[in-house]
């Protein structure tokens, strides 16, 4: 078995964690910011196991405002370990996704954290985690990560540089907002707009190594590095429960487009369950009409 090089961990008040997770951000502090693995050396070496693996990385330049569209943004037309050459001469985001599929002392890491959080919260009583993975964000100086939000909890840790993390309540966004990112039942990105966003829900964490935050589900936020290049370590999961509120909020799509005023997840859990369920076999269907009709225009 591979071991990390020293112990390594969040520190969450569990009052804190049982009290806002999911519901509010919350900062805490680690100890993650000394492990080898972080180290910018590994780091290169470990981007040269991505090579070929297109769908585990994304290289962005930053945008040119905290509002831009998310996917607006040029694509750097490199593969990470070219990249990461290039930090300092240009502007880039490299987000390497699931670094433990590459590195086991990555896996290790992650499921040390995992655990460390849902012996926290006392469990998941009888929830069930259908997606739990670690993304890795290295960062040129002074570059800008646009607004949206994702469809997962996550757990932040800074590494190496400073960042201004802006997230807001989830309680900023409507349900038609949500809706419309649900109803694909992609696991992505969420667009949305920055434009009129209460500021009295916004929560700046100024993140140094050894800080870090909690982000709940459909937490929306923007970043910002600052005068220097930037590591940061998240892990992130979905459960069976969030999926369903997922699906749940598709079929209230539907019910919308229909001129309907649908109730929103969590007002009628009977009512939630039935939605779920019968988009659980919508979902998948549209996916496959989707992916013909994107085959059939590439053609
Ligand atoms: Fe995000």
């Amino acid at each position: 078995m591979v071991t990390l090089d020293r112990p390594a961990g969040l520190q969450i008040d569990p009052d804190v964690l049982r009290q806002s997770f999911d519901r509010e951000p919350f900062g805490f502090d680690h100890s993650l910011s000394g492990l080898d693995l972080f180290k910018f050396e590994e780091l290169q070496t470990l981007t040269e196991k991505y090579i070929g693996h297109n769908e585990d990385y994304y290289i962005a330049a930053g945008a040119p405002a905290p509002g831009a569209i998310f996917y607006s943004v040029p694509v750097a037309p490199y593969e990470p370990h070219v990249a990461m050459e290039r930090l300092e001469a240009e502007s880039y985001r490299i987000l390497l996704k699931r670094p433990e599929k590459y590195d086991p002392r990555f896996r290790e890491l992650i499921d040390q954290l995992f655990k460390q959080v849902v012996d926290s919260l006392g469990g998941l009583g009888d929830d069930r985690i259908v997606r739990l993975e670690a993304g890795l964000i290295i960062s040129s100086a002074a570059t800008t990560t646009p607004f949206h939000f994702d469809p997962e909890v996550g757990f932040f840790s800074q590494i190496e540089g400073e960042k201004i993390y802006h997230v807001y309540s989830p309680s900023i966004l409507g349900e038609e907002e949500l809706e419309r990112f649900y109803r694909s039942g992609r696991v992505s990105i969420a667009q949305v707009d920055l434009d009129g966003r209460d500021p009295a829900r916004e929560h700046v964490f100024s993140l140094r190594p050894g800080k870090g935050l909690h982000q709940p589900q459909n937490a929306a936020h923007w970043v910002e590095t600052r005068g220097a290049r930037s590591i940061s370590y998240t892990f992130v999961f979905e459960t069976e429960a969030s999926r369903a509120r997922g699906r749940a909020r598709a079929f209230n799509h539907y019910l919308r487009s229909l001129k309907l005023n649908p109730a929103a997840p969590g007002a009628n859990p009977a009512l939630d369950a039935f939605k779920s369920e019968a988009m659980r076999v919508v979902l998948p269907i549209r996916k496959g009409i989707a992916d013909i009709v994107h085959r059939a225009r590439a053609e």
